[in-house]
C-alpha cells in the first residue's frame, strides 16, 4: 500500500474511518445516507476541508483519508481548480474514484486502518484520535501547527472494535472537542480553526 502522502510542513490531515461503509459505487445520488450507507458524512468532511471551513490554512496543507469498509482507503489532496460544491459534487468524485476513473486530486489504495497508521507512523508527525474523552485540543502544543497533524475519526456509531484495537496497540493519544458528540465535518471544521488561532497567534508573537 502506497498512499502518497505529502512530506510537507504544517499537513492537516484527517482520517476518516467507515468500517460500516462498502468500497461500493452503486449508492444512488438521491439518496447518500441510505444507498451510500452513510457515504454522506465523507462528502460533508471533504465540502468542509476543501470548501467552506478554511479562512487563512491554506487547502494545499489539508489532506483526507477515507477509509471505506476497512479495506480500501481514498487519498484526497486540495483538487487545484473549480472543486467540487456540494455534498452530490463530491459523492460524483467518490464514485468515479471506487470506479477506477479518479480524478488528479484522488488515489486509492487497498489499505486498512492498520496499514494506513503504520504508514503515517512511518511518515513522521502527530497523530491523534478524535474523541469525547481525550484531553482538550487546547492543550497541545501552541507551535504543532508547524508540523504534520493527522486526526482520526469514527463514523456515524462512533469506532469499531477494530479500530479501538488499533488505538490501543498504536498508542494514539485521544483528543476532545468537548463533552458533546459533533458530526465529523464540524470536528474537522473546529480543528482547522484551532489550527487558524495558533497560526495568527504565532504571527503576533502570542504563544
Ligand atoms: C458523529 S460522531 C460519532 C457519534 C457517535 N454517536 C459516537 O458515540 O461516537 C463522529 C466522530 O466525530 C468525532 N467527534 C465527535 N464529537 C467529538 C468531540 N466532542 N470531541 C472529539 N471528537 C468528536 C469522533 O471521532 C466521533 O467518532
Amino acid at each position: 500500500m502506497v498512499l502518497q502522502m505529502t512530506k510537507k510542513q504544517g499537513i492537516l490531515r484527517f482520517i476518516q474511518l467507515m468500517p460500516r461503509t462498502p468500497p461500493a459505487t452503486r449508492f444512488i445520488l438521491k439518496d447518500l445516507p441510505g444507498s451510500g450507507r452513510r457515504i454522506d458524512i465523507l462528502c460533508r468532511d471533504l465540502a468542509a476541508c476543501f470548501d467552506w471551513a478554511p479562512t487563512i490554512w491554506p487547502r494545499e496543507r489539508i489532506e483526507l483519508v477515507a477509509i471505506l469498509g476497512d479495506t480500501k482507503a481514498l487519498h484526497f489532496t486540495a483538487p487545484p481548480d473549480s472543486p467540487p460544491i456540494g455534498e452530490v459534487a463530491w459523492a460524483k468524485a467518490i464514485k468515479d474514484s471506487l470506479d477506477g476513473r479518479p480524478p488528479p486530486f484522488v488515489s486509492v489504495e487497498n489499505a486498512s486502518v492498520r496499514d494506513v497508521v503504520a504508514q503515517i507512523r512511518r511518515h513522521g508527525g502527530h497523530l491523534w484520535v478524535l474523541d469525547e474523552g481525550g484531553r482538550d485540543l487546547t492543550e497541545i502544543d501552541s507551535g504543532i501547527h508547524k508540523a504534520e497533524n493527522s486526526f482520526m475519526l469514527g463514523d456515524h456509531m462512533g469506532f469499531d472494535s477494530q479500530a479501538r484495537r488499533v488505538i490501543g496497540e498504536m498508542h494514539i493519544p485521544a483528543i476532545s472537542l468537548g463533552p458533546r458528540s459533533y458530526l465529523s465535518s464540524h470536528c474537522i471544521a473546529m480543528v482547522i480553526s484551532h489550527f487558524e488561532r495558533m497560526t495568527h497567534n504565532a504571527r503576533r508573537g502570542v504563544v
